[in-house]
């Protein structure tokens, strides 16, 4: 699928020809995407088919094994660790499952990353620390413990907390995950917002369609190891890839697959013939 945009200047981090996997397993094969400056990209597809890798990959936790990962221009795979550490200090994270500290407050878990980071003065952390809670309606919880807080307003605190450090890209690994409809519908306005308020670059992984294909500006989705499609909501919906189709229209059976590669079900259970069902 055709990318609208493909001067370089217009991606703030973009995959080069990636290929990455685990071990002997390949998860990333020969992968190009790019995340267009100012915009909500997101990273979409079936289990398993390295979402969260490609996060890991832009933040550095992971190498490439060949191609390039660039985040604005430059290859994270040949950062050393200084250089690594001040793309990071550019990034914002709401890992998938990324729970708060369950020992600090509200105040103190959005505060974490700037007393880790930089060597602001308590002052200035905690007005930074209340704009950004401002910004997710939750100045007010600042004093409660993550265990008197909702799901939902847990999500909130955990937004606040990536974006403490005003990042360029700022990247949410399933944030709408176990969120009620009204919940959800806050934190995808919220995400669409801060965005757009405080001219970030987001990239968001979420497997909620309806949800996400009404906030997202481009959509990429991931298949088996490659890059199945990627464009405008309405460029991705049209797809005929048969992955796609079976993605966006939430269907049971197609090329997805269901299983985890191992060993066929014949070696694990034997020959079934002769046993009572
Ligand atoms: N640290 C790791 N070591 C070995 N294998 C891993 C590791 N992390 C992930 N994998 C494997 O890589 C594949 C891709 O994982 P990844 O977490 O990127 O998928 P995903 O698209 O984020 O899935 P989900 O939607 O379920 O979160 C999976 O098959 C997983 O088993
Ligand atoms: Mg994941």
């Amino acid at each position: 699928m055709p990318f609208n945009d493909s001067s370089p200047a217009s991606a703030l981090a973009e995959l080069r020809n990636v290929t990455f996997g685990y071990g002997e397993r390949v998860i990333l094969r020969d992968v190009s995407l790019k995340i267009p400056r100012g915009k909500v990209t997101a990273l979409m597809g079936a289990s398993g088919g390295g979402k969260t890798t490609v996060l890991r990959l832009i933040g550095g936790q992971h190498r490439a094994q060949q191609g390039e990962v660039l985040f604005d221009r430059q290859d994270v795979g040949r950062m050393d660790a200084a250089g690594l550490y001040a793309a990071r200090r550019r990034m914002g994270m709401l890992f998938q499952f990324g729970a708060l500290f369950t020992d600090l407050t509200v105040f103190e878990n959005v505060a974490f990353p700037l007393r880790e980071h930089t060597d602001l003065s308590d002052a200035l952390v905690r007005d930074i620390v209340l704009m950004k809670l401002h910004a997710v309606g939750l100045r007010g919880a600042r004093d409660l413990m993550p265990s008197q807080i909702s799901g939902g307003m847990a999500r909130r605190v955990a937004l606040a907390r990536a974006i403490a450090l005003d990042p360029e890209l700022v990247m949410y690994d399933e944030p709408f995950a176990g969120l009620d409809p009204i919940s959800l519908g806050t934190a995808a306005q919220l995400i669409r917002q801060l965005n757009d308020a405080m001219g970030l670059t987001t990239l968001l992984v979420s497997h909620d369609l309806d949800a996400t294909f009404a906030l997202a500006d481009h959509v990429i989705i991931l298949g088996a190891g490659v890059v199945a499609a990627q464009g405008t909501p309405a460029e991705v919906r049209a797809s005929t890839d048969p992955l796609v189709h079976q993605f966006v229209n939430a269907l049971p059976t197609g090329p997805v697959p269901f299983h985890y590669p191992g060993p066929t079900a014949a070696s694990d259970f034997g020959p079934l013939d002769g046993r009572s069902a």
